[in-house]
């Protein structure tokens, strides 16, 4: 058989090169030129379509059975997938160095292998003795759990038909090569190229495909954008390393929402599903301190309570200094600035620091006003009364505004035992009438209902 011809074509604007150049000559662009396979000769088609003879169909006419999900046994990671795996879909996991994907995907093939299915563990990165020592930690893996340690595609796709598993893991794609490609395994032409194969394969024998990304500093997953198109399913598995706290979000899903999130906790034996986050960073005060304050954050569709912390202390020269760890510092700056021009407060000679608890990432507005309060808490050296949860998003002008989900943020501090709620002003009926809730319209209101001055 003749070797199939690669071309490099150009993404910029489809310039066709019979060999590698840094500057596309037609358009001009840089590093745009990515190797394929020339189908012309023979290569491996990227199109995976449907096969000529079908005829258009009405809506109508179309019968679905619904396809039984397979459920993973990773009651977290089920509610992330919309209910458990589809057959025949393609799911890709991205995710930071060592934060647990190999981990949590090995969890759920020992689990799903445990149901009696039979799956297909490939490992591009660890040996198959190191595959079996992390096993080992994470729990009992039956007899239906194959592990495969190759990174030549064709030989895994050989493999698959030949075991015919119900789940094939890919860990990770950019240890995944086609030989026929000239290029080393991670580069773009190799990750797009392996994972339309592994695309075809899925559609063709109907196994479902969990692929595992590695993520790049700029926190996309490596290789193209087009990767994240082809697959059915992605998701992005967070967390600091230094905490055990992970977060598994969805990012696109074809069956189901991406609203929902998944928490875990990483200890000696594997993840630990959090079932119930909401109270997962509170901790006990002896006392209440100055510059702490808790708020209700929402991770997916489900309440978090986080505690924010503030320090203010005179700049000892010049410029003040001011960080932000679990909290956007552009934010930080924001609120600082309106706290100086709206309410009067000399923080122009301040250093200030603000720190989420717990290694928690808020990204949601609704914290603001409790870092507001954080800060002015610690600059004033008062503490807010314990058992106040304060909740708002802070507009330019002072203004306190709404925030989603106000019902449902404070039904979850209720059962952790709290009983003042500084909000913003809501419509939510169900809201009407219950005690301890103070609503707001401005900053200066909630601080004044907060001290009671
Ligand atoms: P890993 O799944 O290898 O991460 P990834 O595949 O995303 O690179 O997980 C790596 C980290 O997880 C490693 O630093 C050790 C830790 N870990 C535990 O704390 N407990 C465990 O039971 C296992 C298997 C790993
Ligand atoms: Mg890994």
């Amino acid at each position: 058989m003749a070797r199939p011809k690669v071309l490099y074509v150009c993404q910029s604007c489809g310039y066709q090169a019979s060999a590698w150049l840094g500057r596309c000559p037609e358009c001009g662009e840089w590093n745009t030129l990515v190797e394929e396979l020339d189908k012309k000769t023979g290569g491996a088609t990227r199109q995976v379509g449907l096969s000529s003879g079908v005829a258009p169909r009405t809506m109508a006419a179309i019968d679905v059975q619904k396809s039984p999900r397979m459920a993973t046994g990773i009651g977290e990671l089920d509610r992330v997938l919309g209910g458990g795996l589809v057959p025949g879909s393609l799911v890709l996991v991205g995710g930071d160095p060592g934060v647990g994907k190999s981990t949590l995907v090995l969890d759920a093939a020992m689990r799903i292998s445990n149901s009696g299915r039979t799956v297909l563990y490939v490992s591009g990165e660890e040996s198959a003795e190191q595959t079996k020592l992390r096993a080992l930690r994470i729990g009992e893996a039956g007899d239906k759990l194959y592990v495969l340690t190759e990174t030549n595609l064709e030989v895994i796709v050989r493999a698959v038909e030949k075991l015919n598993p119900a789940i094939v893991i890919i860990d990770s794609i950019q240890t995944m090569h086609n030989p026929e490609l000239p290029t080393a395994a991670g580069s773009v032409g190799q990750v797009r190229e392996c994972t339309a194969r592994l695309l075809r394969m899925a559609k063709e024998s109907g196994p479902s495909v969990i692929i595992i990304g590695h993520v790049t500093k700029e926190g996309a997953i490596a290789g193209p954008r087009l990767l994240e198109h082809m697959v059915d399913v992605v998701l992005h598995f967070e967390g600091d390393r230094s905490y055990s706290f992970r977060v598994l979000r969805a990012v696109k899903n074809r069956f189901g929402s991406t609203s929902e999130s998944g928490i875990f906790s990483m200890e000696e034996n594997g993840l630990t599903q959090v079932a119930n986050p909401a109270g997962l960073f509170l901790e006990e005060h002896k006392a209440a301190v100055p510059g702490a304050v808790v708020t209700a954050c929402l991770e997916g569709t489900r309440p978090i309570l986080v505690e924010i912390q503030a320090l203010v202390a005179a700049t000892p020269f010049g410029m003040p200094r001011r960080t932000a760890v679990g909290f956007d510092y552009n934010r930080v700056t924001m609120l600082l600035a309106i706290l100086e021009k709206r309410l009067g407060f000399a923080l122009g000679n301040q250093d200030a620091y603000v720190n989420v608890v717990g290694g928690m990432k808020v990204t949601e507005p609704a914290a603001d006003l409790a870092v507001v309060t954080a800060i002015v808490s610690s600059f004033r050296d008062q503490a807010v009364p314990p058992k106040t949860l304060v909740l708002g998003e802070v507009g330019l002008t002072g203004e306190v505004r709404r925030v989603g989900s106000l019902a449902r943020r404070i039904k979850e501090a209720r059962t952790l035992g709290f009983t003042r709620f500084i909000v913003p002003h809501s419509r939510e009926a169900e809201l009407a009438g219950q005690a301890g809730i103070v609503a707001v319209y401005s900053v200066s209101e909630a601080l004044a209902a907060i001290w009671q001055s």
